[in-house]
């Protein structure tokens, strides 16, 4: 039985029958009201421009949920409560007729949540709808990314949302944020004085954020094309992480003190001048390689695509955040479609000893690293030092992790998917978890420059095979600084 005291909702979906609502929202949903965590009042409205009979579209919704909810966690019990919330709505966002349908099936003194998986284009246009409907009063909207694709056209989204919504009713989503190991790194860094003293330039040599993925476009190429690696994970979900690493202890765990402190690193980020980028950013993108074994087609060669294209599904490059804290420490950020597997993980590498004194030929193997796996297998592993065991060792060193695995730890409790605790956080109105207007804006102010930079230098993408870790030039990036991506095969 859940803890947590909820209130009711209204839950009106925008988009309901896209990809992310269909593959991540409704299962979270659904999970949600498995834990007891929906209130029993909560409604669920499906909204979407597909016309026909509603219950053809619920019925389809609940199929896709039975495809991406595993079958151990279907109950039919909880299937049907779910189901009995749901209602679909056929409705043009662009045109005001659908709002007063929606608004006479929302009570105006309702808690409405709004979320929107529709392209950032119609968010104003929705915002607007509910406002004329008088239904924007007790609504917390929901920004699905990406807002924008660069600082003018987020600003023009966030502009027109912010009409009619004060910021502390907006709630734009960065998936990163939601999972668990990530929450774990504001615990790892703020309830353990042990890390805190180490986390500066004196002690930390450079920082590798790795966030690869097995798949490739997986028929998404249009709106792929459209972004490119750097808009779809780095400007976000890379830089989020990034910030979460270096910001500075936060007062508190209100919502404007951690995303104040993580605006700060955004700030602090030193620019990267065109002249720059040819050294410190590479953009690659796949060719025909193997992938779990199997041979698969390049990313210009994927259904629908454009055979011209130079947009890039890979790009490697190194940060520079100008502070006291992190002068001289680099930040090594590695994203790309079509790797040899699913990984995402960052590596603190802490400096050597001041002095050394043990074998020089051992001298190699010192290094302490903290290892933050969000995904597979969550967990957290600090490498350190100890002695080999034994007569015939001497004081032989060996390299040995200090393991928490999350799975292991806590076999018994299902890790929750990110969008299950991003949804219930927006239900309980806690905006830690969602990014600050600002947080955007500089982001894209920083990613804007690079773009830039291609443009000027006429850069095109590097080739990589599908199944490796991405161009040559990625593993050039780093080893010229005289260090090496940790732990690629
Ligand atoms: C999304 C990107 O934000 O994140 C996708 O648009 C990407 O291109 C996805 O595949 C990766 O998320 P996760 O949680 O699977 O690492």
């Amino acid at each position: 039985m859940a803890s947590l005291s909820v209130e009711p909702c209204t839950f009106a979906l925008f988009g309901a029958l896209g990809d992310l609502a269909l593959r991540k929202l409704f299962p979270a949903l659904y999970q949600l009201d498995r834990a007891g965590l929906l209130h029993a009042d909560t409604r669920i409205l499906a909204l979407a421009r597909e016309s026909g009979e509603g219950g053809a579209r619920l019925a389809s919704i609940e199929e896709h949920l039975r495809r991406y909810v595993p079958e151990r966690e279907i109950d039919a019990a909880v299937l049907q409560r779910f189901t009995a919330r749901l209602d679909y709505l056929s409705m043009d966002f662009l045109h005001a007729e659908g709002y007063q349908v929606l608004a006479e099936r929302i009570g105006p003194e309702e808690r409405l949540i709004a979320y929107f998986a529709t392209p950032a284009s119609v968010y104003g246009a929705i915002c607007e709808g509910l406002a004329r409907v008088e239904r924007a009063r007790h609504t917390r909207v929901v920004l699905e990314k990406p807002i924008g694709h660069d600082l003018e056209s987020s600003r023009r989204v966030n502009d027109a949302v912010a009409v009619h919504f004060p910021e502390n009713r907006i709630y734009r989503i960065d998936h990163y944020l939601g999972k668990e190991t990530v929450q774990n790194l504001i615990a790892l860094r703020f309830a353990n004085s042990l890390f805190e003293t180490q986390w500066n330039q004196h002690h930390i040599s450079h920082v590798e954020i790795t966030v690869a993925e097995q798949v490739g476009i997986e028929g998404r190429w249009g709106y792929f094309d459209e972004a490119g690696q750097l808009r779809d994970m780095i400007q976000n979900h890379l830089l989020q992480l990034l910030c979460l690493i270096a910001m500075d202890p936060p007062s508190d765990l209100s919502a404007d003190s951690i995303r104040d402190e993580k605006v700060k690193v955004l700030k602090a980020l030193a620019p990267i001048t065109a002249a720059q980028v040819a050294q410190q950013v590479v953009r690659g993108q796949y060719i025909a390689g193997s992938s779990q074994g199997k041979a698969v087609p390049g990313y210009l060669e994927e259904e629908n695509s454009n055979t011209q294209s130079d947009t890039e599904t890979f790009v490697a490059l190194r940060a520079d955040i100008r502070n006291w804290r992190w002068n001289g420490v680099p930040f090594y950020l590695r994203t790309g479609k079509r790797m040899p597997q699913k990984l995402s993980q960052i590596v603190i590498h802490f400096k050597e000893p001041p002095h050394y004194i043990f074998a020089p030929e051992q001298r190699p193997l010192i290094s302490n690293r903290l290892i933050i796996r969000l995904q597979p297998d969550e967990g957290i592993s600090l490498q350190v030092m100890t002695k080999d065991q034994g007569l015939d060792k001497g004081m032989q060193l060996r390299s040995g992790p200090l393991q928490l695995s999350f799975s292991d730890t806590y076999r018994s409790a299902r890790i929750p998917d990110a969008y299950e605790r991003l949804l219930l956080e927006v239900m309980q109105g806690n905006q830690n978890l969602f990014v600050r207007k600002d947080e955007i804006e500089y982001a894209w102010q920083w990613c804007d420059q690079l773009i830039d930079g291609w443009k000027q230098l006429g850069d095109s993408p590097k080739p990589y095979a599908a199944g490796t870790w991405g161009p040559v030039a990625s593993i050039a990036l780093i080893t010229r600084d005289g260090r090496s991506w940790y732990g690629d095969l």
